[in-house]
């Protein structure tokens, strides 16, 4: 069967919980409520295949960053995640690929770069991605909005080939 255990890791407030209540129950939430941790399932079908996912919703805040290689052991593909808007939550992302690198470089990974929608508030392109994104063999890169629900889905899907091209 189709089970994979995934993660996603990233700066505190860039959106990660979000972007897992708009897969998971396309919900939205408003209001900023910091993880500890959560872990949420979906059931999809790709490709004619059911598929099951857990995700693992981790916390961004600093004092949480110790248990990032205890993630990075348990799961097998992650979601890392930026804000568009926030220069620091892209160097996060940067140190996490670096970290990730120093195990396997054939970890699928798919980066994705939240809150599309405040593009007038952009302080992030997404060429800024290339770059770290070539240096792993399984790695896709987008930008999302879970407000506004775009490339939400395609994301989680995304990830998911990742895992089967590998
Ligand atoms: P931690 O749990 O602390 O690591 O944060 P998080 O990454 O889970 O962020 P969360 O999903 O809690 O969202 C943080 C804030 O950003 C909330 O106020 C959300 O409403 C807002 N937010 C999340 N996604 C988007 C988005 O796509 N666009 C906009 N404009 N705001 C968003
Ligand atoms: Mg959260």
């Amino acid at each position: 069967s189709h089970f994979y255990q995934i993660a996603l890791l990233g700066a505190g407030g860039v959106g990660k919980s979000d972007l897992i209540l708009r897969f998971t129950q396309n919900r939205f939430e408003d209001c900023y409520d910091p993880t500890i941790e959560d872990q949420y399932t979906k059931n999809l079908e790709l490709d004619g295949k059911a598929v099951k996912l857990e995700i693992l919703d981790t916390a961004g805040q600093e004092e949480f960053s110790h248990l990032i290689n205890v993630y990075l052991e348990q799961r097998e593909a992650f979601l890392l995640v930026y804000s568009i808007i926030d220069t620091y939550s892209l160097e996060y992302v940067k140190k996490l690929c670096q970290m990730i690198l120093e195990k396997k470089r054939d970890i699928p990974i798919m980066i994705i770069g939240n809150k599309a929608d405040l593009d007038k508030n952009r302080r992030v392109k997404i060429e800024e991605i290339q770059e770290i994104a070539k240096l792993f063999k399984y790695c896709s890169y987008i930008e999302a909005s879970a407000k506004l629900n775009f490339s939400v889905t395609e994301s989680f899907i995304e990830i998911v080939r990742l895992i089967w091209k590998k």
